[in-house]
């Protein structure tokens, strides 16, 4: 073995740098503490949350699945332990133990549990807010949005019923939902379409939806769900980076600059601009702010339906309009908030006008014979596809939630592209050169015949509703209102 050269100096400075290790970083991290404890109000919770959470109120508890689980699977029990809900006596059973005969129930230790509690466990305490997310597109809408209504069996006959009562599913959803769910298949979307899409699940006991999607369990906290991460799990990407847009609004900018020192556990209902002096998503869409009560139904203050190739009104948008300028009104005064809708809505029909102008050309090929009736399946239907839902979707979100980059560069530019390459496409169509398709999956291939239309329908076989933009017919997009 050669030795090392410099080995004394070598295990010198290695004694050197253990005394400072030893010594010095201890101390500075006790005058660092003892300035940032002075420094910290009570009652705001940092990012750290180490000194301000809740103690675990199941500490020494008696109740035999806390007993157990405290050993089997610890972290449960951490999480649970320091939720208001723990505080309040809720216990474990409450979510989980239900009869012998419940769907789904699963013999446990003397008793039967559910393994993933059902939203009909929330609503025998939560009743308003259960009601409040039915009636809102959180619930069976997007869980319909990959699987339309047809012949599914999860989907039971009160499911169908809830389905339709819903005043704001009724946008030809099973038109318009993605056949990218059937062409891809189940190995793939469980993975992509089902991680988010499953926030409206229908449950085997007849219950919809998936709260702890955004109430991250067990400690079902508000800071958690008040901030905008937990939205980003969903409200992401090219289609609808909601989350991208707010970063770089004023509103995201405040957050990230100032949210450590805003009431994030603030008691719901009674939030005012001292708790949170600037929105996050959960301020606008949700929480009780100004004269607007707390609400789980996400489409209670919005006007337009945007995620539309052509966006239209919803049923009554006027007063959903006012529940949403009463949030704004807390901080913003009347005439900004009357001009800047005035011009978004402005922004909304020009983006429309765009996307038409994809719609006629597809229409016109369609109609010159030069589209295969099976979506997704020549190049043309991806770029008008990403037309209106990348590009459109994006440059509207962008304008209502202040995000310019997204509208513009993200948006109406790539609009513009994009109608220029399904010009050079039709061209080349037109010409006999582009007749290119892309081979089945093998997903498609083993659907039953006919099962869905839009993928199995042959060039030949009539067609129930032509496609434009290989998702959404004509009649839909540009229905009345
Ligand atoms: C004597 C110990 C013990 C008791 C008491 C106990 N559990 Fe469990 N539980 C376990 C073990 C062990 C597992 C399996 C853990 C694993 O697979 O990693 C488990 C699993 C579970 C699961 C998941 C079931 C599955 O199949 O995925 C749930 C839910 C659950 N327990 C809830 C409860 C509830 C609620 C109570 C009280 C009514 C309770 N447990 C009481 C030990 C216990
Ligand atoms: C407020 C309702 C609620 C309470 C109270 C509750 N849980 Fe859960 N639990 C849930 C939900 C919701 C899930 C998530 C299932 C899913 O993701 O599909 C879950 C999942 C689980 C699972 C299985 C999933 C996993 O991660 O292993 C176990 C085990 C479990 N809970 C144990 C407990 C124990 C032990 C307690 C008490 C300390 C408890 N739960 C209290 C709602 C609750
Ligand atoms: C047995 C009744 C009961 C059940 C079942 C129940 N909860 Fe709760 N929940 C409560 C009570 C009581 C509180 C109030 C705690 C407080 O505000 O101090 C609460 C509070 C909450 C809060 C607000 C937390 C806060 O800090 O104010 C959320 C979120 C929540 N529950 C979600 C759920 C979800 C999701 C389920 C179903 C998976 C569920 N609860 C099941 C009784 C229940
Ligand atoms: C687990 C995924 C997921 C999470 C988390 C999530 N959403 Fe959604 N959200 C969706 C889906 C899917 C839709 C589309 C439903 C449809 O129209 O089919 C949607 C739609 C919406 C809509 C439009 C509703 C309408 O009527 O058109 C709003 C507003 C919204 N979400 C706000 C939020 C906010 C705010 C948060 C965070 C507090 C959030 N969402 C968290 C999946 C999610
Ligand atoms: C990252 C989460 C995520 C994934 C993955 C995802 N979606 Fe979505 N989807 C959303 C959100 C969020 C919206 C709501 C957009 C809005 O309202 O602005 C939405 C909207 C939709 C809509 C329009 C609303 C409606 O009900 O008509 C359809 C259709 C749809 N998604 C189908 C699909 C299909 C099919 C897949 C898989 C091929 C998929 N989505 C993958 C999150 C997701
Ligand atoms: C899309 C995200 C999302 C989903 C899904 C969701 N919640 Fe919430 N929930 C929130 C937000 C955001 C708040 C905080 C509102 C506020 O700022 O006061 C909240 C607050 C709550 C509260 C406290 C409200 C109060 O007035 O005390 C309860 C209880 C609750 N949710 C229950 C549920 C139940 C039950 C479900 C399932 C049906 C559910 N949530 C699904 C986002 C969600
Ligand atoms: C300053 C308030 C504000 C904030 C903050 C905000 N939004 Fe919005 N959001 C709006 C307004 C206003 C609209 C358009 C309403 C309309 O149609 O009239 C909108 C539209 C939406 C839509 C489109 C629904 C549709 O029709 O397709 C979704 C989804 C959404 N927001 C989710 C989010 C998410 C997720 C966040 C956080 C990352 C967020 N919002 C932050 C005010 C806000
Ligand atoms: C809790 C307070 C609060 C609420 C609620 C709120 N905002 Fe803001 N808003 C702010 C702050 C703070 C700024 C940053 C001001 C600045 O740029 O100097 C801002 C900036 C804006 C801007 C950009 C102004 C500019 O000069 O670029 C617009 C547009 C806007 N808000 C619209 C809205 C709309 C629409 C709503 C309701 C849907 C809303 N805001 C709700 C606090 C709020």
């Amino acid at each position: 073995m050669t030795q090392e050269p410099g080995g004394f100096f070598r295990s010198a400075r290695v004694l050197i740098i253990a005394l400072i290790v030893v010594i010095i970083v201890p101390g500075l991290a006790l005058i660092l503490s003892a300035i940032s404890s002075s420094m910290t109000p009570a009652n705001t919770t940092s990012a750290g949350l180490s000194e301000t959470r809740r103690e675990n109120v199941l500490i020494g508890s008696t109740n035999e699945c806390v007993d157990c689980h405290a050993n089997t699977t610890p972290g449960i029990v951490e999480q649970y332990g320091h939720s208001t809900m723990a505080a309040a006596n809720v216990t474990c059973n409450d979510c989980h133990v239900v009869a012998a005969d419940y769907p789904d129930a699963i013999a446990h230790e003397g008793t039967y549990v559910l393994n993933s509690p059902t939203t009909a466990m929330c609503q025998r305490c939560h009743a308003a807010e259960v009601a409040q997310f039915y009636a809102s597109r959180h619930s069976l809408p997007a869980y319909v949005a990959m699987t339309g209504t047809d012949g599914v069996a999860e989907l039971s006959p009160e499911h169908l019923a809830m389905y339709e009562a819903i005043p704001e599913a009724e946008l030809g959803p099973i038109q318009a939902r993605s056949v990218l769910f059937d062409i891809e298949g189940e190995a793939i979307t469980r993975f992509a379409c089902q991680t988010c899409h499953n926030i409206g699940r229908p449950r085997a006991d007849n219950s919809v939806g998936e709260c702890q999607q955004c109430h991250l369990r067990h400690e079902f906290s508000l800071e958690q769900v008040r901030k905008p991460e937990t939205c980003n799990a969903c409200h992401i990407g090219p289609d609808h980076p909601q989350w991208e847009i707010y970063q770089e609004s004023p509103h995201g900018i405040a957050y990230a600059t100032g949210g450590d020192s805003w009431h994030w556990e603030a008691e719901p209902g009674t939030l005012t601009v001292t708790d949170f002096p600037a929105p996050t998503c959960a301020t606008c869409h949700f929480s009780g702010f100004g004269a607007s009560g707390t609400t789980h139904d996400v489409g209670d203050r919005l006007t337009w339906y945007l995620f539309a190739p052509v966006s239209e009104r919803r049923p009554v948008w006027q007063d959903n309009r006012v529940r949403m300028q009463n949030v704004c009104r807390e901080c913003h005064n009347e005439r900004f908030i009357a001009e800047f809708y005035q011009a978004a809505d402005e922004g909304t029909e020009a983006i429309n006008v765009l996307v038409r102008q994809g719609n006629g050309l597809m229409t016109e090929l369609r109609d010159e014979g030069l589209l295969t009736t099976a979506p997704f399946d020549q190049p043309i239907d991806f770029e008008s596809y990403e037309l209106w839902h990348h590009w459109g979707r994006t440059a509207k979100f962008g304008m209502w939630m202040q995000g310019p980059d997204y509208t513009q560069w993200h948006g109406a530019y790539e609009m513009l592209h994009s109608l220029a390459e399904l010009e050079t496409m039709a061209e080349e169509l037109r010409s006999g050169e582009g007749n290119v398709t892309r081979p089945q999956t093998e997903a498609e291939r083993a659907l039953p015949p006919h099962a869905i239309d839009p993928i199995i329908a042959t060039p030949s076989a009539p067609v129930a509703t032509p496609e434009v933009g290989a998702m959404i017919t004509p009649e839909v997009t540009d229905a009345g209102g």
